[in-house]
């Protein structure tokens, strides 16, 4: 492998070459089955002939406007965007998810200064959350871990134990508190739905109070859970919504989505970003959004994983504690290190992924059939097994 790139991620001995639906194919030409979906990225699978045409017909009629003027593809998409996450109603475009969670503490801060005056800038995180690897999304991130030797961090945020309701009605004091910001599934740290009363508890308080309720759907979101968004398993309105990874399929993209309370806080001059949303990435959004918001592509979503569920439940393997997750994200638990596991798999033929040392992560294509997800599990069954 190429020794020019930093030393920031730990690579596993593949190097890629060619996509085709759910599977991926290496230099010499050997086929891996795709659970990982490029950490939840290519929800629509390698090589999705639509999605392919859109983005070459787009880069071939123009690729990049600069944000001085309007283009029609990214006004489409945008539209289109808003129109498909209930309860939004304008939304601003970058180009990865942790751009994406620094505009919506952004616009929290501003929403609170503009209201109420100094002082009240706090953001509340949840422990085990991730947020991003920028130093503002860092400082929001609720894990110790990916802190170390980075700081001194961004101001104004307090990391509060996810589930405990008492600790988030004492931490949200709004008279110091502009926004909370949660997963409704928390990804990177394992799969872990919010319970439905915590969830409640929060949009109650954060109404009350005049808090913004954001949620981070940047791993979650995009139909990735049965719903476009996994907020909408709650029933709660959400007051600022972040999205990025799957949006665009595969090409670079993030949105910052705010409803009513804080759709009009930017105000010109207050943000931007040179790429974020550039008719490529909206070309390909289209198609995204177009293909997974239809409420039968969803159920799809939903009936694989809840199937993939009942079939890793029904193993009753001594080397599972737990099986979770909602649609195609899903959570195993197991009694080994997880990362040999990956390594075995993919002399197997079968990517899947971590989340946390002792959690294999499942974030399959939403394309995938049962045959190929069967396929996927009775090679995580034999390494299981041996
Ligand atoms: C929930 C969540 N938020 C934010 C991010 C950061 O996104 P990006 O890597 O595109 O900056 C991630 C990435 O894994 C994520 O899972």
């Amino acid at each position: 492998m190429a020794d020019v790139f930093m030393n920031t991620y730990h690579r596993l001995p593949v190097t890629f070459a060619k996509g085709e639906g759910v599977w991926l194919s290496d230099v010499k030409g050997k086929r891996y089955l795709d659970f990982s979906s490029g950490i939840a990225v290519n929800c629509l699978g390698h090589g999705y002939p639509p999605l392919v045409k859109a983005i070459a017909d787009q880069a071939a009629k123009c690729n990049h406007v600069c944000n001085y003027y309007q283009n029609d593809v990214s006004a489409a998409f945008a539209e289109k965007l808003v129109a498909a996450c209930a309860g939004m109603r304008k939304v601003f475009l970058a180009n990865s998810g942790a751009e994406a969670n620094e505009g919506a503490c952004k616009i929290a801060r501003k929403y609170s200064l503009k209201k109420y005056g100094p002082g009240r800038h706090r953001i509340v995180t949840l422990k085990g959350s991730f947020h991003g690897r920028t130093i503002t999304t860092l400082s929001a991130t609720g894990q110790e871990k990916f802190h170390k030797d980075f700081g001194p961090f961004t101001e104004g945020f307090l990391f509060i134990p996810s589930g405990d309701i008492d600790a988030l009605d004492r931490a949200l004091d709004p008279s110091s508190v502009a926004g909370l910001l949660v997963e409704a599934v928390q990804g990177e740290s394992g799969i872990i739905p919010l319970d439905d009363a915590y969830i409640e508890a929060a949009a109650k308080f954060c109404a009350e109070r005049d808090i913004l309720l954001m949620f981070d759907e940047i791993q979650c979101g995009i139909g990735r859970t049965g719903t476009f968004l996994a907020l909408e398993h709650y029933g709660v309105k959400a007051d600022i919504v972040t999205l990025a990874k799957g949006l665009a399929g595969g090409v670079p993209v993030g949105a910052v989505l705010a409803g009513e309370k804080a759709a009009d806080v930017f105000e010109a001059g207050d943000h931007g970003s040179t790429f974020g949303g550039n008719p490529l990435a909206a070309a390909a959004g289209l198609v995204v959004i177009d293909v997974v918001n239809k409420p039968e592509f969803l159920r799809e979503i939903a009936r694989k994983g809840e199937r993939v569920l009942e079939i890793l439940r029904s193993w009753e393997h001594p080397k599972i504690t737990a099986a979770r997750g909602r649609g195609l994200m899903i959570g195993v638990d197991i009694t080994a290190e997880a990362w040999p596991v990956l390594e075995a798999a993919l002399a197997r033929g079968l990517l899947i992924l971590s989340a946390g040392t002792h959690t294999l992560r499942f974030l399959p294509p939403y394309t995938i059939s049962d045959e190929e997800l069967d396929h996927g599990l009775g090679i995580l069954k034999k390494i299981l097994d041996s």
